[in-house]
């Protein structure tokens, strides 16, 4: 983490839900959040708090610890409210949580089971609505703040193992614009960063995540940045100083997504292709291995 404060968060109130492990970004925005000037409140789900460090991170800050599954509207009232009481209006909240059962069990995209799947989206995509709505029924958000969750570039691009993520990452982004136009009138604002893939825990279950993050990493100008990086840039659009940016996407990721290829990956790939051995171990099928022979 950059060690210089610029204070961009002096007197600045927030919750940042799902910091698990120092691993996670939530954790790492956090300790930014906490470096810029920032009073906190830490939130993560009852059996994260059981098995994570979060209670560990939370005396470290100095911070109210909240238990809150962000799929449950009661925890949520309840979580908003002691989070009023304890800090006053809150000028901003983190949404950095995701989690998927048929991502977890190794279950492809065409298989999904739909009850895990339902789950996938209420937990990483509907919930940012949930902790809104729960947030302005609590009256808990002061005009001017700053909604920030994270999401991925699966979003509105194919990456097979990422699976039904993808879809609840679509989800989130939507939803960020959809509230970002209502609460205009409150000049608070809504938006999502879309990070590199990054080694947490919730990263490093997806199948083929050393390769991705290898893949992206070459790919991307400036590398994958990292999760301190991401809190870093998070930050900004906590401060004041990014008040008129609003219902955005914006990627965190070196450079990746406006990227097509790099010489040194299309000539890797070239080379990689002329030995059919090569092909049968990274899976490919004979029609595809046929058409790099045609
Ligand atoms: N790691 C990556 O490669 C990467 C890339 C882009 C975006 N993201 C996103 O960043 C966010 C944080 O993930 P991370 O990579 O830091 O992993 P992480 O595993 O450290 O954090 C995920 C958090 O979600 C929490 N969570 C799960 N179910 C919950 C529930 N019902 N209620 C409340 N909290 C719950 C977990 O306890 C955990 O703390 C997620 O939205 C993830 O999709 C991650």
């Amino acid at each position: 983490m950059s060690q210089k404060s610029y204070g961009l968060l002096n007197g600045k109130k927030g919750i940042i839900f799902g910091p698990l492990d120092e691993t996670s970004l939530g954790w790492q925005i956090a300790l930014a959040a906490h470096r810029e000037g920032a009073k906190l409140a830490i939130s993560n789900v009852a059996v994260a708090l059981r098995v994570g460090s979060t209670t560990e991170l939370a005396k470290q800050l100095d911070a109210p610890l909240i238990q809150c599954d962000v799929s449950n509207d009661t925890e949520i009232d309840a979580c908003f409210k002691e989070a009023k009481e304890k800090l006053g209006p809150l000028d901003f909240f983190v949404h950095s949580v995701g989690m998927s059962q048929n991502i977890r069990k190794e279950v492809k995209y065409e298989n999904a089971k739909h009850d895990w799947f339902l789950k996938t989206l209420d937990v990483s995509g509907l919930s940012l609505h949930r902790l809104i709505q729960g947030a302005l029924k609590a009256d808990a958000m002061s005009d001017g703040a700053s909604i920030v969750a994270l999401s991925y570039i699966a979003a509105e691009r194919t990456f097979t193992t990422y699976s039904d993520m993808a879809d609840a990452k679509a989800l989130l982004e939507s939803i960020t614009r959809s509230f970002g136009a209502r609460l205009g009138a409150k000049k608070i604002r809504v938006n999502t960063v879309s990070q590199s893939p990054t080694p947490t825990r919730a990263g490093t279950g997806i199948v083929d995540f050393d390769k991705i993050y290898e893949f992206a990493n070459l790919l991307s100008p400036l590398e994958n940045p990292t999760a301190e990086e991401c809190a870093d840039y998070v930050i900004t659009l906590l401060s004041d100083l990014t008040r008129k940016v609003t219902m955005q996407n914006l990627f965190h990721d070196g450079g990746y997504s406006s990227m097509g290829m790099t010489t040194e990956l299309l000539h890797l790939i070239h080379n990689a292709i002329g030995n059919e051995a090569n092909l049968r171990k990274a899976g490919f099928t004979q029609e595809l291995i046929e058409r790099v022979k045609s």
